[in-house]
């Protein structure tokens, strides 16, 4: 079913848990989303990194995640993951994305909420909600993640941006960890006590579980998995004989792979059964 980021999260919200977004890549790893969201009754979000539409991937993509978001019977969002500009998301809504993210989190907070604004406005006119970044969350290759979102700036940043969903920097990052994080839990809370838009939290593959679910009760309503997609496709492959025939049974394996990661994190989140 179609549902734009800001419906699916309103459920989230309503039943106080978290909807997972799956960054895919290609046709196995969106594969494994759906069949783990149909297994599950789970919503769930279906994301491409900006660059997937500034290439050929995308457009294959496209047509066929939304032909999912229509045929799954339960609540499917398709979301531009770090959007990288303002052309990036209207190519994006070209494409059918039913959601958006801005990421300006590395200007100033008065251009960031100018940028982030001019979406909202054009997103509004097309029907699409809109995902924006405060407190940039960067690789856990950087030296410093330190930088924590500001609650009296995500107040700000929300009022004045009319934005649905805000990703916040609660001490996660983008990659493979060397240590699992410890968050920001009570940042969390009070940004969410503060400020109506709903919580994203990025960089959730290797977050702990116990971290993962204090970050839901503390208000989180979308948890990003990118980096332990691609490993669950590439642990499915691996374990295979690589030059086993035909493909279309070999990479139905890896999808299943895909599948039991998402199964896990839909679990994790307290998604399941939450789209019947
Ligand atoms: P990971 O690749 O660390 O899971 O981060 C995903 C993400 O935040 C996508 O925006
Ligand atoms: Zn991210």
């Amino acid at each position: 079913m179609r549902y734009t980021l800001k419906e699916i999260l309103d459920l989230a919200q309503e039943g106080g848990f978290a909807v997972p977004a799956f960054n895919v890549y290609n046709l196995e790893t969106l594969m494994g989303v759906a069949l783990a969201a149909k297994e599950t009754k789970a919503p769930v979000i279906i994301q491409m990194y900006s660059r997937l539409f500034n290439t050929g991937t995308g457009e294959f993509m496209a047509p066929v995640i939304i032909d999912v978001m229509n045929k799954l019977k339960t609540p499917v969002t398709f979301h531009l993951d770090h959007g990288a500009g303002i052309p990036e998301c209207i190519r994006a809504m070209r494409f059918g994305t039913t959601g958006v993210m801005i990421d300006a989190s590395t200007m100033p907070i008065d251009e960031n909420i100018e940028t982030t604004k001019k979406v909202v406005d054009m997103a509004r006119e097309a029907g699409v909600a809109v995902e924006g970044e405060l407190g940039h969350i960067g690789s856990t290759k950087d030296e410093k993640w330190d930088a924590y979102t500001e609650v009296e700036d995500a107040v700000r940043y929300v009022e004045e941006t009319g934005i649905d969903a805000l990703a916040i920097m609660v001490g996660t990052a983008h990659g493979k960890y060397a240590q699992a994080p410890v968050l920001a839990i009570d940042r969390i809370k009070e940004i969410h006590a503060n400020t109506r838009a709903h919580l994203v939290l990025h960089g959730g593959s290797g977050v702990g579980d116990n971290q993962i679910k204090a970050a839901v009760n503390a208000g989180i309503r979308k948890i990003n998995f990118g980096t332990d997609v691609c490993y669950a496709f590439m642990d499915g492959y691996k374990a295979l004989d690589p030059y086993s025939a035909p493909l279309d049974v070999t990479m139905s394996k890896v999808a299943q792979n895909v599948k039991e990661f998402a199964i896990g994190k839909i679990k994790l989140l307290g998604a399941e059964q939450k789209g019947e």
